[in-house]
């Protein structure tokens, strides 16, 4: 396999992939690869597959085999990297940990796993036992259900891979328990890139405050709230989600008010009811951009959602906006929040901008994996 001239540069730079037209020569079937530069210099090691893009991805930099060794060595290192961080965390992460293609979610003694690309459903046979053997968790469970698998022309997985099946996952955060229905759960059923910014929240969030939890899921800030003795709204469309939240509530002995619905539309509801303003309103959408030409339709609707929040906003009130989109970056946020504020009259700081936590790792030679962005803004009128 050889990469055409001047595109070596990025395999060098540790970029794990080639797009088919930045290869000189190819093989004729999927497989293995040594990938070199066209004055046949080694790059790097990676699985070619015309039908996957990129093409071909590089899982080492250095000479050797993609086998059940290598493969324990990233679950060591990727291991290594988390110590500390509790019971639930994102345990690898695609391109960041070096395996594109695959990621591993721990939930205590459960690992959730998802095979995004057609190289790592190739060398399934080498990594899981690796996975297995070197993490020895209690049971691997499979959640490849995502759209990025389809664009792969690859078939949905979803269930047991190894161990017991779990039918509920057992999510632990900050001393929260949840316990969520595995089969019905959103991606691999926790949304653990939020951790930090949930904490961040409820470090500010004070007593007899009003906190709106937009695009809630099963109400990992609304909790947090409550149990600083605040009031939380909790809005989704999920309402499997919100049963968990009203569950894990009660167990705990909290109370949050939940809406099912359209986050607009409950929005919209809320203004017209007269609802009291919120100290805290929070917008974590789903991914709303996948592509660059949908950028300036997801780009009208937030400025439309952060509106209609600065109206529910209290005076000096704070406003959490989040993007999980790859193409809609902090800039994109910024100009969301200019352009609502314009509109509604309301002049607004930037307190803090967070990006994907350490378990989510941003890797420098990856643009991609720097994905998640959160823009907390205080209304701040002179
Ligand atoms: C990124 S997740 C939110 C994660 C959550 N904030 C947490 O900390 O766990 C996005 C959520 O938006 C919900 N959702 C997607 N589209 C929606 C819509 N149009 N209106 C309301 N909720 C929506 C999904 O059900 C999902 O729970």
């Amino acid at each position: 396999m050889v990469a055409r001239e001047g595109r070596e540069k990025k395999v060098r730079n540790f970029y794990p992939g080639l797009f088919a037209d930045e290869l000189a020569e190819a093989p004729e079937k999927p497989g293995v690869v040594r990938v070199c530069s066209s004055r046949d210099e080694f790059l790097g090691v990676g699985y070619y597959d015309p039908q996957s893009r990129p093409a071909v991805r590089v899982y080492r930099f250095e000479e050797g085999p993609l086998d059940t060794a290598l493969f324990a060595s990233r679950f060591r290192r990727a291991q290594q990297k988390r110590a500390g961080l509790g019971p639930s965390h994102r345990l690898v992460h695609a391109e960041a940990d070096g395996l594109p293609g695959l990621v591993v979610d721990r939930f205590g003694e459960v690992l959730v796993v998802q095979v995004r690309n057609r190289a790592m459903e190739a060398l399934r046979e080498a990594w899981l036992p690796a996975l297995v053997e070197t993490l020895r968790p209690e049971a691997v469970y499979e959640r490849s259900d995502m759209e990025q698998r389809r664009l792969e022309g690859l078939e949905e997985r979803v269930g047991p891979l190894y161990g017991p099946a779990p039918t509920e996952l057992l999510v632990e955060e900050d001393g929260l328990h949840f316990q969520i229905p595995l089969a019905l759960a959103q991606k691999t059923g926790f949304y653990l890139d939020q951790r930090e910014n949930r904490r961040r929240l409820e470090a500010m969030v004070g007593p007899g405050e009003r906190v709106l939890d937009v695009y809630s899921y099963v109400g990992g800030f609304a909790l947090r709230a409550v149990r600083k003795g605040a009031y939380a709204l909790a809005v989704d469309k999920d309402l499997q989600a919100l049963g968990v939240l009203d569950r894990t509530a009660r167990r705990h002995g909290l109370r949050v008010d939940i809406r099912q619905g359209e986050a607009l539309g409950v929005l919209q509801a809320l203004l017209q009811q007269g609802t009291q303003p919120f100290r805290h309103v929070l917008l974590d959408p789903p991914t709303l951009v996948k592509r660059p030409e949908e950028l300036p339709r997801a780009k009208r609707h937030l400025v439309e959602l952060v509106r209609l929040s600065l109206r529910l906003l209290e005076q000096e009130g704070w406003l959490w906006l989040s993007s999980c989109a790859y193409y809609l970056g902090v800039e994109e946020l910024l100009e969301v929040a200019r352009r609502a504020a314009a509109d509604e009259r309301r002049r607004l700081r930037v307190h803090t901008i967070t990006y994907n936590p350490p378990d989510h790792p941003w890797s420098l030679h990856v643009p991609e994996s720097l994905y998640l962005k959160t823009i907390v803004l205080q209304d701040d009128p002179l």
